[in-house]
C-alpha cells in the first residue's frame, strides 16, 4: 500500500509542532496553542489511515497530549509539556520521495473542512423536495446493490443559481449526513496559488480523497466557483485553468469502476453556469438550479436565523409569514444578514454599558452577562425601508433560460 496519506499527515504534525515551538519561544502562547491544536487534529486524522495498531496507539497518545498542551496554554499560558517532543519522533517514519508532492499533499489536507459537522438539513430553510431527492440519490449511491443489477446514485452534481441561496449549505448537509470527509475547494484560489501545478494538484486531491474512503466513509470534493475554470480562453493564466479543468474531468470520468462503489463524489457550484461548456456539463449527472427562496422558505429561514439561534421572539407582534411577505426576492444570505443586523441593534440597545466595562478591565467584562429581549416586528422596520435585493429579475430569467437551453443541448 502506498503510505503517502498518513505520511503527509505525520509531516504536517511535525510542521505544526515546530511552529508551536517557534511561537512559544517568541512568547506567543495563544498562537502556539493554536498550532498544538492543529497538530492534534492532523494526528487524529492520521490515526484513521494507519494500518499498524501500535502506530495508531502511539498517534492517539500524541493527539491527546497536544490537545492538553493546547488547552493548558490557552488557560494558564504555560505549556504542560508532555512526553513527546518533535525531535523524539523517529526520523525514519517520515520518508519522502518527492518534496513537491509532499507539499501538495499538505496543501490538500488543509482543504479538509469540518464545517459540515454543524450543518443539518434543518439548518437549511425551504428546498424541501430537493433535500428529499438528494437523500434518495446519495442513499442509492451508498446502499448495497443486488448482484447483477446495474443502478447508480448520484456521483457528480452541479448546483447553480444566484449567490447566497444555500448551495454550500446543501453540500455541507450531504457531507454531514454521509459522515464524509469534505474537501472544500475554491477553484479560483487554488488555481492562483498553484500556477503551473494545478493539474497535478487535482490528481493529488482525488488520490487523497480516495485514500480517505478506505474505511467506507465517502469523500466529497466540493468545488466552488467552478466557472473560474472555464472562462473564455486566451489569457496566459488560462492555460492553468484548462489544465486543472482537464484533470478534474478525467478524475470524474476515470474512477467509476463498474461493479465497485466509488465513494468519491464531486459537487460543483457556480453562479455563472453559462461559463461552463457542454463537455464540462455532460460530466455532471445532474445540474440543479438553487434559486431564490419562496415566501414559505423565507419564513423558514427567518425562523432558523432567529429562534434557531436561541433568540426570543415576541409572537404577538412578529410573524414569520409577515416578514417573509415583506422580503420578496431576498436570498437566504440576505435574510440571514437582516436577522443579524436586527439582533445587533437589539444587543446595542440592551447593553449600553459594555464599552465602559471593557475600560474597567478584563475581569469586569468577563463577569458581565449579556442582556437580551424578545424581538418585535418594529425592530425590523428600519431595515425594510431600504431593501435592495442583490438578485435582479433579469438575473433570475437568465438562470431559467440557461436551464431550459442546457436541458435541450446536454440531455
Ligand atoms: N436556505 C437557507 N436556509 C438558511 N440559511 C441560508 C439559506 N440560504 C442561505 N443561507 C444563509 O446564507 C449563507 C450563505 O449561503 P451559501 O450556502 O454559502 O450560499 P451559496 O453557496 O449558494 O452562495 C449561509 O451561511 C446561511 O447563513
Ligand atoms: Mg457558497
Amino acid at each position: 500500500m502506498n503510505k503517502q496519506g498518513p505520511d503527509a499527515l505525520k509531516k504536517a504534525v511535525e510542521r505544526m509542532l515546530s511552529e508551536a515551538n517557534t511561537r512559544m519561544q517568541a512568547g506567543k502562547n495563544l498562537d502556539a496553542a493554536r498550532s498544538y491544536k492543529k497538530a492534534a487534529q492532523f494526528a487524529e486524522q492520521s490515526i484513521e489511515l494507519l494500518s499498524d495498531a501500535d502506530e495508531r496507539r502511539a498517534m492517539t497518545l500524541r493527539a491527546t497530549e497536544y490537545k492538553q498542551r493546547s488547552r493548558s496554554l490557552e488557560t494558564t499560558g504555560r505549556a504542560d509539556l508532555g512526553r513527546v517532543k518533535p525531535s523524539e519522533m523517529p526520523a525514519d517514519e517520515i520518508v519522502y520521495s518527492d518534496e513537491d508532492s509532499d507539499l501538495q499533499e499538505q496543501q490538500i489536507l488543509l482543504l479538509i473542512d469540518d464545517t459540515p459537522r454543524t450543518i443539518e438539513w434543518e439548518s437549511i430553510g425551504g428546498l424541501l423536495e430537493l433535500k428529499e431527492e438528494l437523500k434518495f440519490h446519495y442513499g442509492l449511491a451508498m446502499a448495497k446493490v443486488p448482484e447483477g443489477v446495474d443502478v447508480e446514485g448520484w456521483q457528480n452534481i452541479m448546483f447553480y443559481g444566484p449567490p447566497g441561496t444555500g448551495k454550500t449549505l446543501l453540500a455541507c448537509a450531504i457531507a454531514n449526513k454521509l459522515n464524509a470527509t469534505f474537501f472544500n475547494v475554491k477553484a479560483s484560489q487554488i488555481v492562483s496559488k498553484w500556477v503551473g501545478e494545478s493539474g497535478k494538484l487535482i490528481s493529488t486531491l482525488y488520490r487523497l480523497a480516495r485514500k480517505f474512503t478506505k474505511d467506507g466513509r465517502p469523500s466529497i470534493i466540493f468545488i466552488d466557483e467552478f466557472d473560474a475554470l472555464c472562462k473564455s480562453r486566451g489569457f496566459e493564466g488560462q492555460l492553468y485553468h484548462q489544465q486543472m479543468l482537464a484533470a478534474i474531468l478525467s478524475e470524474i470520468d476515470g474512477f467509476a469502476n463498474k461493479g465497485q462503489r466509488n465513494l468519491v463524489m464531486t459537487i460543483g457550484a457556480t453562479n455563472r453556469p453559462w461559463d461552463l461548456d457542454a463537455a464540462v456539463l455532460s460530466r455532471f449527472e445532474r445540474r440543479i438550479l438553487i434559486t431564490l427562496p419562496d415566501e414559505a422558505a423565507r419564513a423558514d429561514i427567518f425562523r432558523i436565523h432567529l429562534e434557531g439561534r436561541g433568540l426570543a421572539v415576541d409572537h404577538r407582534s412578529l410573524s414569520y409569514e409577515k416578514l417573509a411577505k415583506m422580503s420578496d426576492r431576498l436570498t437566504g444570505r440576505e435574510v440571514a444578514r437582516l436577522c443579524k443586523e436586527v439582533t445587533a441593534r437589539m444587543l446595542a440597545e440592551m447593553n449600553p454599558e459594555i464599552p465602559k466595562l471593557v475600560d474597567d478591565g478584563l475581569r469586569s467584562i468577563q463577569s458581565y452577562e449579556i442582556k437580551v429581549r424578545p424581538l418585535r416586528h418594529i425592530d425590523f422596520d428600519p431595515f425594510f425601508c431600504d431593501l435592495a435585493p442583490d438578485t435582479s429579475i433579469k438575473d433570475l430569467q437568465n438562470y431559467d433560460q440557461w436551464g431550459v437551453k442546457v436541458k435541450e443541448s446536454v440531455l
